[in-house]
């Protein structure tokens, strides 16, 4: 019988679970024994493994996090923590992997690929940032929490009459940054993709109070030249020439916590039954991502080679809006 392991690495994200349910599942009914490796690579490479069947993974669907749990692992980007995981897999048995996480992640997949073991990737982070998915896994449910925090301070800043500097998570990418922008109705937002004049931002602000606007609202995207924090500590000197009264919220890791949306329980659902599927066929070495809304299937070497760009016209759009 072909045992076969799932595991989720790097940054939860809402909908994993969904993932590890549908990979376990579907991967009994095609007659596999299924294996869950618990702390991403870390595990992996200790050999923390637990054998999960069809009622295993009941009752996880709407939970946020991972039932696995999940892990950053230095260890694993050496040659020696590689070999440990391929004798730890071997040791168990362990024919393939399904993968569920995001560019760090879909690295380790990569390199575990290419010192021949059979693996299938699940396109999974908040971030929004892998070649081979126009979206990942967990990004629908974190915009959800994003628009509901700009929301909630939108109300408070209007009673105040002030201007709310949200950063919101992304790491090297704007994508979570933007959609919040221009679904939360932002007056400017800070990208990492495009150069920020502060000063451009403190006349966005100016005009808005200038117009009569009750509140201003700026996303800034943490790994933006000017996150929150930056953009305040710039407007310290002439913060009395914006108008509005500033303060700074960072929604952080609150992005990724709560329970998945419908959209990422069906997108979880999907993607980890396709990678099953492709593995216990022999099909290995490929990303599991949903392109023009289908279900498509991303060589890793491309995906580890690749860097997602935003959508110029989106960028745009969020500037024509904000008047
Ligand atoms: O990759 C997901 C992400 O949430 C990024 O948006 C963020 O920069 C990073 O992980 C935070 O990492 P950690 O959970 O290790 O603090």
């Amino acid at each position: 019988m072909t045992r076969l392991g799932v595991m989720t690495s790097g940054g939860d994200a809402p909908g994993m679970n969904a993932a590890i349910r549908s990979a376990v599942r579907i991967g009994c009914t095609l007659g596999c024994e299924m294996v869950g490796v618990q702390h991403g690579f870390a595990g992996l490479m200790a050999g923390d493994f637990r054998p999960l069947d069809v009622r295993a993974v009941g009752g996880i669907m709407q939970r946020g996090g991972t039932m696995l749990g999940s892990a950053r692992a230095p260890e694993f980007k050496t040659e020696a923590g590689r070999q440990q995981a391929l004798q730890a897999l071997s040791d168990a048995g362990v024919d393939g992997l399904v993968i569920i996480g995001g560019n760090g992640t879909q690295t380790g997949a990569h390199a575990l690929w290419q010192r021949g073991f059979p693996v299938v990737g699940v396109a999974s982070t908040i971030d929004n940032d892998l070649v081979g998915s126009d979206i990942t896994l967990g990004v629908d449910t974190a915009l959800k929490i994003a628009l509901e925090a700009i929301d909630r301070l939108k109300t408070t800043a209007s009673s105040h009459r002030r201007g709310f500097l949200v950063e919101v998570m992304g790491r090297d990418c704007g994508y979570l940054a933007l959609m919040a922008a221009i679904a939360g109705g932002a007056e400017a937002v800070t990208l990492p993709e495009i150069e920020t004049d502060p000063e451009q931002v403190a006349a966005d602000i100016l005009a808005a109070y200038a117009r009569g606007q009750s509140h201003a609202i700026v996303v800034s995207a943490e790994g933006s030249k000017y996150p929150a924090a930056a953009l305040a500590e710039h407007f310290r000197t002439h913060q009395d020439q914006l108008g509005f009264d500033l303060r700074v919220v960072t929604l952080g890791h609150t992005q990724r916590g709560g329970a998945p949306g419908a959209f990422d329980r069906l997108l979880g659902t999907r993607l980890a039954a396709a990678a099953v599927e492709r593995l216990a066929t022999g099909q290995a070495g490929v990303l599991a991502g949903m392109l023009n809304g289908r279900i498509a299937f991303t060589p890793l070497d491309d995906v580890v080679s690749g860097r997602k760009t935003l959508d110029p016209d989106l960028i745009a759009l969020a500037r024509r809006l904000a008047t």
